[in-house]
């Protein structure tokens, strides 16, 4: 067992999580449980950057004391990386006693190593502003304010470490990933390295820590910030406890932090006598369609209103499987959508439904025996055990992307499996092969789950419940005679958002050139049912919950067409229904069976039949 310690960035206490924050975050936890899951000891920091103007201006405005504006900002991001199920192992806040103690302990350390030093600075100031800004800066017109100043600051002597710098990054192929952001950096150090003002004079600023050689300053923010990585491992001045956890495996930061993570932080750190992290990945930017996310643009993608509309492990997987790590992706609610019911929908979906039916119908519910290998089987058998390999080396060289895609791959691949092997028809007249195909088709489809619950850890263990893999061994294959757990749609369809409506619909007409046969048809249980109530389903403008009057029985289903139908205008009509489709839930209502209707462009037309007889079957004739 080995240890693995990694972090995110600290977020700004002041900004509104988005999908930005979000993302670094959920990537930080597939990367914690995908190693937990491997037996290594695990910690996950991540937590929030309290100090600085920005918090001190937006204190004052509210017209409170800084400290309480910030504990009445920290619990949005709790609450999000709750909702988001992060499994971090501890929650750093900068404005916490741990941390303070801890930048002022390495300050004083780089300081009595001659790393400190004084300097008078003058230059033009904005006062609007609160900072120093170019010439350039104030012809160009936009700054207020402006006044010569004259300063006194400390400076660190970052540029005394340049050169250790640039030997660590070449003797450390992996210190800096991926490879196009270490020549990004390599190319900045060709340039002679400042040095770094790390204080702030109280009479400007004072929402910091002090610095602990002079009370009239306070340290400079990211001085502060970047520390966090090792208060969190119990770090303190010749102690050395902290070696427990630290150095950290692997920080995940944003292409936007490079600089301050892969020159500031190593050269603090050489000055300070602290190893330096084993590695730092930058990953890119999501981007809302091609534009960058801007709150003024007005594109920010919440995280809330998408895991609340979607649930959360299916804005885990895309957000995992659409960034390729490194570059940028574009996030869309059609893509997203279109992902979720390509990957989830069906072909997870399907395959889940498809073997649980079978399973339940022709073997009592319980896994069945497998019996006599033929060639198919060991083909998929050998699929599972290079994944078993591939995956780790995927993960472990942060392809996170092409580990999800691999994984699919083999979903489909079962699903190919179960095509050519048709378990359907083999219940008929041979149940022991039947039972053999079930069993290696679920056997492979648990090795597939284990590999995709670090990314959906609640939908994975829900399905896996439901194939009879015990919660304690679900790393162990299959057993004959195991019972199966009680069967819900994992991932019901997305309806397409309207824009993409269109290409949908083409789709699904192209497909339906594909001729069917007379007995394939029989299998749908086309049925009239009388509408006796309606209501709207809350919070969901599309759907109408219908109770439903079928022969002897009564039913509820639940429909898309609130935006064609009143609730009023559905009571009292006999319809068609499909009604022997397995139950659905959807936004919490269940559903047993879906009407009928024609659907053009922008109109749905629900199939009404004058006076049958009330649950009578509908037949082709
Ligand atoms: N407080 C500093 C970090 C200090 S770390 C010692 C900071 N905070 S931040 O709130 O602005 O968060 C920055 C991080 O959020 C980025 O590095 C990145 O991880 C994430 N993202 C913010 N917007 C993003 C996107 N649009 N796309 C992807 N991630 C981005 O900087």
């Amino acid at each position: 067992m080995s240890k693995f310690y990694l972090t995110t960035p600290i977020y700004y206490v002041n900004d509104k999580p988005h999908i930005g924050h979000a993302y670094t975050t959920i990537l930080a936890d597939v990367l914690a449980r995908y190693h937990r899951d491997s037996g290594d000891e695990v910690f996950f920091l991540t937590g929030l950057d309290e100090h600085g103007q920005k918090v001190q201006q937006a204190a004052e405005e509210r017209g409170v004391d800084p400290q309480d504006h910030c504990d009445k900002m920290a619990p949005r991001f709790l609450k999000l990386w709750e909702k988001l199920h992060i499994s971090n192992d501890d929650f750093i806040r900068t404005t916490e006693k741990r941390h303070a103690k801890v930048v002022q302990g390495i300050l004083q350390t780089v300081y009595d190593n001659g790393d400190v030093y004084e300097n008078e600075y003058e230059g033009l100031y904005s006062v609007s502003e609160e900072r120093f800004i170019t010439d350039k800066e104030a012809e160009s017109g936009e700054f207020r304010d402006i006044k010569k100043l004259k300063e006194k600051n400390y400076f660190f002597k970052m540029s005394k470490y340049q050169d250790a710098l640039i030997d660590h990054i070449h003797a450390n192929p992996k210190f800096i990933q991926p490879d196009h952001r270490k020549n990004e950096v390599l190319g900045f150090l060709k340039q002679p390295l400042g040095d770094l003002c790390i204080s702030r004079p109280k009479s400007r600023l004072n929402w910091g820590i002090d610095l602990p050689f002079d009370k009239d300053y306070i340290t400079y923010v990211w001085f502060d910030a970047l520390i966090n990585y090792v208060t969190a491992t119990g770090f303190s001045v010749n102690d050395a406890g902290y070696e427990k956890w630290w150095p950290c495996e692997v920080h995940l930061i944003g292409k936007d932090i490079l600089t301050t993570h892969t020159v500031y932080w190593p050269t603090m750190l050489m000055s300070a006598g602290i190893p330096l992290p084993k590695s730092i990945f930058a990953h890119g930017w999501w981007l809302s369609g091609e534009s960058k996310m801007s709150k003024s643009l007005g594109n920010v993608v919440n995280p809330l209103d998408l895991i609340e509309e979607y649930g959360v492990d299916p804005v885990r997987y895309y957000l995992m499987r659409e960034m390729v790590l490194g570059q940028d992706a574009s996030f869309t609610l059609e893509s997203f959508v279109k992902r979720y019911n390509s990957d989830l929908a069906n072909d997870l979906g399907n395959l889940v439904g498809r073997v649980t039916t079978l399973i339940e119908r022709h073997f009592g519910g319980t896994i069945p025996a497998s019996g006599q290998l033929e060639d198919r089987e060991q083909e998929l058998r050998d699929m599972g055990e290079a994944l078993s390999t591939v995956i780790p080396d995927h993960i472990l060289s942060m392809r996170l992307s092409e580990a999800v895609e691999e994984t699919m791959q083999y979903v489909r691949a079962i699903n190919r499996y179960m095509e050519r092997t048709e378990p359907w028809k083999l219940v008929k007249n041979n149940l022991e092969r039947a039972g053999t195909v079930l069993y290696n088709a679920t056997e492979s489809l648990r090795q597939a789950l284990v590999l995709l619950r670090p990314i959906m850890p609640v939908r994975t263990e829900i399905v896996l419940k439901m194939i009879g893999a015990e919660f304690d061994k679900v790393r162990e294959p299959l057993e004959e005679g195991l019972p199966l757990g009680e069967f819900e749609i994992p991932f019901p369809k997305i309806e397409m958002p309207e824009a993409d409506k269109k290409e949908h619909q083409t789709e699904e007409m192209n497909m339906s050139d594909e001729k069917i046969a007379i007995e394939d048809f029989a299998k749908v249980d086309l049925r009239t049912a009388f509408v006796i109530a309606a209501e709207k389903v809350e919070g969901a403008d599309k759907l109408l919950k219908l109770q439903l009057q079928v022969g002897e029985e009564e039913r509820q289903i639940v429909a898309g067409i609130a935006e064609h139908y009143s609730p009023d205008e559905m009571v009292g009509r006999t319809i068609a229904i499909v009604a022997n489709l397995k139950p659905a839930v959807i936004r919490g209502v269940e559903s047993n069976g879906m009407l009928l209707a024609a659907s053009g462009d922008d109109s749905v037309v629900v199939v009404t039949l004058d006076d049958p007889e009330i649950g009578s079957g509908i037949r082709i004739s």
